[in-house]
């Protein structure tokens, strides 16, 4: 069983110093996309009914990490350690989660909140439980309803391709979504509304968001106005980084 984590004074001391230190790494390094993968893919094997995976911290096992879906992540987990080495006090749980919130924050994106206190895990789910890029809109919704997740967190997540790119020895794909990727900001909204644009990658679940009459009002409105973009995607992440803990 996991350690209970005691949430005092000191170790919110502790994540204010780890929050610099990310901030510093992640600028330092151009490797927020990274970490914000990290974050999203430790956190989105939950599975609501079940109550396992979420966000514990087990993707730093090798196994967890061996998993296809995970290529490239060893080094955002890399990236973390050097972090952790200073602030040892601190779940990795929370830190990657801490990653993720600080890499939108340094790339001009929304100010997510972060409640820390989350418990590590080093039981890792079943192979198979984050999304196949290949597949299309009921296939999101297969996976992110698992989560626990809605149609509107689905788009406003997907929103975060607007940081980074595929590399084709991790995924097969290969690319950017946007022409500024380490800049958050709406445009991936904006470029998928625009179709088939030289350079630029669009995978079949990121074109399932147009064809879906769930989705594409949010598409729609997340491409006219950053404003309300910046808003659901803070909330979404939110509840993202939070699966699998509750809050106190
Ligand atoms: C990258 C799939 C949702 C954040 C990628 C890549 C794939 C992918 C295939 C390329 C990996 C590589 O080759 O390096 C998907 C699918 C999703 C999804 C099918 C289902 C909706 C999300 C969500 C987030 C996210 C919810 C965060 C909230 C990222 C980021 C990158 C990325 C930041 C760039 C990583 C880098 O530049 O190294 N995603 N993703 N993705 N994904 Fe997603």
């Amino acid at each position: 069983m996991a350690e209970p984590v005691v949430v005092d004074a000191q170790y919110l001391k502790e994540i204010e110093k780890a929050r610099r230190d990310l901030r510093a790494l992640i600028s330092n390094r151009n490797c927020a996309p990274i970490m914000l993968r990290l974050a999203w893919h430790d956190a989105g094997t939950y599975n609501a009914e079940t109550k396992t995976g979420g966000a514990t911290g087990s993707i730093r096992n090798e196994h967890e990490l061996g998993h296809a879906a995970n290529s490239g992540l060893k080094i955002a987990v890399n990236f973390c350690e050097e972090v952790k080495a200073k602030h040892p006090k601190i779940t990795y749980a929370d830190l990657y989660q801490l990653a993720g919130v600080v890499a939108v924050e340094v790339t001009g994106g929304p100010t997510i909140e972060f409640v820390p206190g989350r418990k590590d895990s080093l039981e890792s789910p079943e192979e198979g439980r984050l999304p196949d890029a290949k597949k299309g809109a009921p296939h999101l919704k297969d996976i992110f309803y698992r989560m626990g997740l809605s149609d509107k967190d689905i788009v406003a997540l997907s929103g975060a391709h607007t940081l980074g790119r595929a590399h084709p020895e991790r995924s097969g794909f290969d690319g950017p979504w946007t022409k500024e990727p380490l800049k958050f900001d709406n445009s991936y909204f904006v470029e998928l509304l625009k179709g088939e644009s030289e350079g630029l990658l669009k995978l079949p679940t990121d074109k399932a968001l147009l064809d879906d009459p769930a989705f594409r009002p949010y598409v729609e409105l997340y491409a006219k106005d950053e404003d309300a973009f910046f808003r659901d995607y803070a909330a979404s992440q939110k509840k993202l980084s939070e699966l699998g803990f509750t809050p106190p």
